[in-house]
This record gives structure tokens, sequence and C-alpha cells, in this order.
């Protein structure tokens, strides 16, 4: 059995097994830490740093760093916020995220943390407007890759779960973008039963399922009812009602 730790976030005292990630004791304490690049499943990566913490006074990745005996973590600070705020607001001037127009909006992870983020229509960065390709050539599966985020999910999907290995990062700084194993996505083992291409890999609306698109109407959807992290932080709510 694994030593118990106990450190506190942002003054709430928090329990759990050494060798847990912040993120993963803070989920389970349902404290709800922002994240774009992290899913269930899929081994951490570390590269967005939206679930930035401070730990001790030191900026972290919640996600990839340990919890530590006796830590003081802060996350829902003013200025935890702001960088977080910050990283979100680059990403939708990186790409070309027109959500009136998306498959996935009001499923959108993007969408949803700029909503839960408070991010305005401010745009104090100019937009890139990228050309970027659209694969269409599979039959079940498209992939627009203007609203790529690079979290890199599908990458780690494909790779450790369906052992395809079927993305990768190519490129580097502006120009890095996610490659396929083979010219088009037709020609690889890609099938549409993969776990890269289930719903809860990708983030935003890169990978499309064909044939099932505004199945569930928008206004209806997870995020048009929940606030992202709700269901992490309704967690807290049951283990409080179970205490009382
Ligand atoms: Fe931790 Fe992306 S969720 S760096």
């Amino acid at each position: 059995m694994s030593r118990r730790i106990h450190f506190t976030v942002d003054g709430q005292s928090v329990e759990a097994d050494d060798g847990q990630s912040i993120m993963e004791a803070c989920d389970a304490a349902g404290i709800y830490i922002p994240r774009l690049c992290d899913a269930e499943a899929l081994v951490p990566q570390g590269s967005c740093r939206v679930c930035v913490v401070k730990l001790n006074g030191h900026t972290v990745a919640a996600c990839t760093q340990p919890a530590e005996d006796r830590a003081h973590i802060e996350s829902d600070t003013h200025e935890i916020r702001s960088y977080r705020r910050d990283l979100v607001r680059m990403l939708f001037h990186e790409g070309n995220h027109l959500c009136p127009v998306c498959e996935a909006s009001g499923q959108c992870e993007l969408q949803a943390m700029a909503y839960r983020l408070g991010i305005s229509q401010d745009a104090p960065y100019p937009y890139l407007q990228p050309v970027r390709p659209l694969d269409a050539s599979h039959p079940d599966i498209a992939l627009d890759t203007n609203r790529c985020i690079l979290c890199g999910r599908c990458i780690r999907a494909s790779r450790d779960v369906d052992g395809k290995h079927l993305f990768e990062y190519v490129g580097r700084g502006i120009h890095k973008r996610i490659g396929i194993s083979a010219a088009t996505l037709a020609e690889t083992d890609a099938t549409i039963d993969d776990y890269a291409f289930s719903a809860g890999v990708c983030p935003v609306g890169c990978i499309i399922r064909k044939h099932e698109g505004y199945e569930v109407p928008i206004d209806e959807r997870r995020f048009n009812k929940q606030v992202i992290g709700s269901r992490i932080e309704a967690k807290l709510l049951d283990d409080n009602e179970e205490e009382a």
C-alpha cells in the first residue's frame, strides 16, 4: 500500500497517494485544474501548460508533476488564471477556430475552456489565419487541421492504445503540425473503431467522424449544459454530502 501524503491547494487540504500527480490528486479531491493536452487513458505529456500551478512558489504542470508531502499549491489565483487565459487565447490566434461553423461546438474543450476562463472577444494578438490542410480522403474520418491545437492526444491514443502510430508531430515552432503516417489518411490502416477517433480523444473539431455530424443539436451538447470541469467538482459536492 502506498504512503499517504498531505498538501494544500489554495489553502484546502488534500490527501493523496505518494506518486500521484498533482492533477490526479486534485481530481480525486474534487478540485478541477484546467487542462487540454491531458485526457483519461492517455499518458500525460505536459505540453499545453494550461494546467499550470505553483508548487511551493515554482510554476509546474500539474498533469506531470508528482504531488509532494506538505507542499503548498496555488491554482485558482489571479496570476495563474491570467497565465491560463493567455495560453488559451494564443491557441485561438494560432489556428482557425470558427466556432459557429464547427461540428464540435458545444462539445469542444477549447471553446468550453475559453468560457470557463472568461476569455472575451478582445484580440490582444493578431490572428495568424494559417493555411492548413483538410484531409477528407478516408471513408469514415476527416481531419481538419485548422482546428488542431497540437495537444498530441491522437498521437498517444494511436500509439499507446491502438498500437498503430498513425500520427506524429512534424515541423518546429510555428510550423509544427500533426503529420500522418502516409500521404493521406485513406492510405493508412486507420479505422473508425480506433480509440484515436473515439469521442473524448480530440478535444476540438479536428478529428471528425463522418456520418455522425450534428446528431446532438447545438444547445443540447455537453458544454452547453455544464461548465467544463464541473463533473470533477461535482465529486467534491457528492463527497461533502456523504460526510454531512
Ligand atoms: Fe498539463 Fe496540458 S494538461 S500540460
